[in-house]
């Protein structure tokens, strides 16, 4: 019964919608009609700039944070991992926003900050390497997944080896059609760095 109810607070927790609620408030724009027409902090940044799209960016990682951290913080004898998924789940089908949300990257960052802050530090890292060398967002966001999971065998903690690899799956299958892009070469790429 307490982990139904943990469920369901990380569910809503995930499903509140950043991305659309910055853009309708702050700039009378439904970000999901433009760009790549994702609601996420990248198209954030893409179609209303660099503030919004830090602004979207954090509150997404926040989401999943708060989700893995609130059987911690209400004392509550429920799996903060297992929990966590339930954040990136609403954070990609958001029953407040239709079910059309983000593509899990950093809601899942989230969830991996609020259990283990030194393999989100790794993941950082590798996130901003592999963008620095190829520019594509989708890409460094896919690959990192793929470091996560060999970082977290290096370190033995299988838990969130087993959570970064369904996150990683989550990740990938919400990528398809960067995915489609990047191999037809029409995937823009990022101009900044
Ligand atoms: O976090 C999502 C990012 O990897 C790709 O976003 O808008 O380029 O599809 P987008």
């Amino acid at each position: 019964m307490e982990y139904a109810l943990y469920i369901i607070l990380a569910y809503l927790l995930g499903s509140f919608p950043s991305g659309l609620i910055v853009g309708k408030l702050g700039y009378g724009i439904d970000i999901r009609e433009h760009g790549s027409g994702n609601l996420g902090g990248t198209n954030t940044f893409r179609v209303l700039g660099k503030k919004a799209g830090f602004i979207v960016t954090i509150a997404d990682i926040l989401k999943g944070t708060l989700a893995a951290a609130l059987p911690y913080f209400l004392g509550a004898d429920v799996i903060a991992l297992i929990v966590g998924i339930f954040a990136v789940v609403g954070h990609m089908y958001p029953v407040f926003a239709r079910f059309k949300g983000g593509k899990a990257v950093a809601t899942s960052g989230g969830v991996i900050l609020g259990v283990n802050p030194l393999v989100f530090l790794i993941l950082i890292l590798s996130f901003f390497i592999i963008l620095y060398l190829s520019k594509y967002v989708s890409l460094s966001s896919m690959l990192t997944g793929i470091v996560g999971i060999i970082a977290t065998v290096i370190f033995k903690d299988y838990g969130l080896t087993v959570l970064i690899s369904l996150f990683t799956v989550f990740v990938i299958y919400r990528h398809r059609s960067n995915i489609k892009r990047i191999m037809n070469k029409t995937e823009p790429k990022i101009t900044w760095m």
